[in-house]
């Protein structure tokens, strides 16, 4: 098991990766694993429920346009106490489409910690960025964001999202992943989110030499 994973490690090392072990837990001052070092991280908590900034968007309208498609990949909340389950998938995802506020809490502190502890005035690209639920973190974060996934009515779903919550720094695109390149999307990137995509693809290890090469 161990040669598996200085394998992967090794593999990864050679298109630029480095693997960060997270310890579960998220305590106030949780814990991670560098290279044998323990290194204090500051918690940092989802946007949560999402602003409902465009007050233009009524709820009544909100919840009509919410209607209008048969799957949702995330379970979104707005202030105001308008809230939509997850849709369209069977089985339900795990932990009841609250999966995505978990994931954030596990990884973005270190991601922070790694820019020097913001996100503002970053250049953040989200690969598949489905209904535009990390972009829309990352906006609200104060980064300048991309995100692109492959399936048109994703992408109207995310600028719906953008439109209630009225934030202007994300940019969605109808893009497929093997199109993506820097000249099309203006640019490298300080941070490349590729999450819940590799295993969409046929070439997973080409994949993430692509994932890098978008990064600066
Ligand atoms: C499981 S979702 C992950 C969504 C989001 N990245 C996350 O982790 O929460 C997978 C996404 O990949 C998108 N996708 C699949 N194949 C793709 C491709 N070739 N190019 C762009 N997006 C793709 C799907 O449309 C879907 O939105």
């Amino acid at each position: 098991m161990l040669h598996v994973k200085q394998g992967i490690r090794r593999t990864l090392g050679h298109f630029g990766y480095t693997i960060f072990r997270l310890k579960p837990e998220a305590g106030p001052q949780f814990k991670h694993e560098v290279h044998s070092s323990e290194i204090a991280i500051t918690p940092l908590h989802p946007v949560w429920p999402l602003p409902h900034g465009n007050l233009e968007i009524s709820p009544e309208e909100i919840r009509t346009r919410f209607a209008k498609y048969g799957a949702w990949h995330y379970s979104y909340q707005f202030e105001g106490g308008l809230q939509f389950p997850v849709r369209g998938s069977d089985p339900p995802p795990p932990g009841g489409g609250h999966r995505p506020l978990q994931r954030f809490r596990h990884f973005m502190p270190y991601l922070l910690q790694a820019l020097g502890g913001s996100l503002r005035g970053k250049r953040v690209l989200d690969i598949a960025c489905n209904s535009g639920f990390w972009s829309i973190q990352c906006a609200l974060l104060g980064a300048d964001v991309v995100g692109f996934d492959a399936r048109a009515e994703l992408i109207e779903q995310a600028n719906l999202i953008k439109s209630i919550v009225g934030v202007r720094n994300v940019d969605f695109r109808l893009l497929d992943f093997w199109e993506m390149s820097p000249e099309l999307l203006g640019g490298k990137f300080d941070v490349v989110l590729n999450l819940g995509i590799l295993y969409h693809l046929p070439d997973p290890l080409e994949a993430l030499r692509r994932t890098a090469a978008m990064t600066r």
